[in-house]
């Protein structure tokens, strides 16, 4: 009996370096279940189509059972000197079952079972992480209806703009989540189709049945070309585009939470839950969960590169190079799923401080676009507009007041058009409600695209 399943045609053992080098029983013994869901659907095809005997159908799925019982009670013997997660398993098969063991990889090769095994497990990741982020959205949905009328600067350069609602400002993060859950649908359609069939490039002379296989594992198809089957990994490369962009949303979102519970700023405050304080500095309350959002995204955008740079070279089909993309991948899912879950958690945690939001609109002249649109109503040239306004945004500079306080009087001094009806487009409440087209942020709009988005939920 040789040491290796392969030692067979070598003359001397591999050092305990590159043993060590070569190896990845330590990462990829995380797709234990899928290997062996994968290897009890190919035998059950074996049998089917009298390759292997129904004994050794019977035998493997004995065999299988106590294995997975094993690996779940922690009590699996993972071996270094067995490379990987699929020789470990066989390896225990055999010892336990004896040569149905060894007929198991009749027809396969562990190129065609890697990347099945991904697959299966990258499927059960998306539908984690698309339940993830619909749980995300609830949350957010909830805060937002709270606040569909709580006015707040919008800001564009960070400067204040002009009037919106918190409600609405959650919302385009909800727009943002909602293409994340479509990329990541669109995604698990690339991913559900089956390499088993493909051995190690170029097919099986057994008389295989590649279609019961997929059924028997839920794929939708079979992936139609054996070389591509083994050697592509695009579908793990759009995983992580897919959650590049997730965390760069919940990036964006986590730089606001920040800059918001900054004491500058005081928008908002965060549940003690997510935060920490300093060893030195007794004041301090920092946004430590959003800060650490915003920093694994770099590891999940590395992660991106390093699959991208990983594919770029290899020649058809399958190389070794590919036993690299693991970890990488397990580490973007990992990181996705678990900021998923502390975010939907976090979003509920936000305190929405109303009246600081207020203040700042009345410092930042948040009304200074809806003056000048109520100017060209009444018959003034936008640009003409545009420069009386700016004067009197110099002048309310000067008094140290915001527009809304100046007189008639004092605003006829810009424009003669100015009528008492003014006041009503200079308040917070008349801009804000002036924006009743869809996707504006109107108070009733914003409630309009929360029912929306609910019934897009389900
Ligand atoms: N551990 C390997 C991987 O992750 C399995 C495939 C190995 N195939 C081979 N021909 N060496 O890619």
């Amino acid at each position: 009996q040789p040491a290796k399943a392969w030692s067979g045609r070598f003359s001397e053992p591999v050092s305990d370096l590159v043993k060590r080098y070569t190896a990845s029983v330590f990462f990829d013994q995380r797709m234990a279940r899928q290997d062996i869901r994968g290897s009890l659907a190919h035998a059950k095809m074996l049998a089917r189509q009298g390759i292997i005997g129904a004994q050794d159908l019977a035998d493997i799925e004995r065999g299988m059972v106590q294995i997975r019982g094993e690996i779940e009670r922690g009590e699996f013997d993972w071996n270094l000197d067995d490379e990987d997660v699929h020789l470990n398993i066989e390896k225990r098969l055999t010892a336990l079952v004896g040569d149905a063991g060894k007929r198991l990889h009749t027809g396969r090769s562990r190129n065609d079972q890697v990347a099945t095994d991904i697959r299966l497990w990258l499927r059960d990741a998306i539908d984690q992480i698309l339940a993830l982020i619909g749980e995300f959205q609830k949350n957010l949905l909830d805060v937002a209806e709270a606040n569909a009328a709580t006015p707040m600067p919008g800001f564009t350069h960070l400067q204040i703009a002009q009037p919106v609602t918190f409600g609405h400002h959650l919302m385009a993060y909800f727009e943002m989540s909602r293409r994340d859950a479509e990329r990541f649908t669109d995604c698990r359609k690339r991913v559900n189709r089956l390499p088993l069939g493909a051995a190690a490039l170029a097919g099986t002379s057994y008389p295989i049945d590649r279609e019961f296989v997929a059924r028997e594992l839920g794929f939708d198809e079979v992936c139609y070309n054996s070389l591509d089957a083994v050697s592509d990994r695009d579908f793990a490369i759009e995983f992580c585009a897919a959650s590049a962009l997730l965390m760069t949303h919940l990036s964006r979102l986590s730089e606001e939470l920040i800059l918001w519970m900054s004491p500058r700023v005081g928008f908002i405050d965060l549940a003690d839950r997510f935060c920490t304080g300093s060893s030195i500095m007794p004041q301090k309350k920092n946004p430590d969960v959003p800060e650490l959002v915003r920093g694994k995204t770099g590891r999940v955008n590395g992660s991106l590169i390093a699959l991208l740079t990983l594919m770029k070279g290899q020649p058809l089909a399958y190389n070794k190079d590919n036993q690299e993309d693991k970890e990488p991948l397990f580490d973007t899912a990992d990181t996705v799923i678990d900021t998923l879950r502390i975010y939907a958690d976090m979003i509920t945690g936000i305190r929405v401080k109303a009246d600081a939001m207020r203040d700042a609109l009345k410092q930042g002249y948040a009304t200074a676009t809806d003056l000048a649109d109520y100017l060209v109503k009444k018959g003034l040239p936008f640009r003409d507009a545009h420069e009386a306004v700016a004067l009197a945004v110099r002048a309310a500079e000067a008094k140290g007041c915001d527009l809304p306080d100046f007189s008639l009087d004092e605003l006829r001094a810009f424009s003669p058009l100015v009528g008492d009806d003014v006041f009503a487009v200079l308040t917070v409440e008349g801009s804000l409600a002036s924006r009743a087209h869809v996707g504006g942020t109107a108070p009733d709009q914003v409630r309009a695209a929360i029912a929306r988005a609910r019934s897009t939920l389900g």
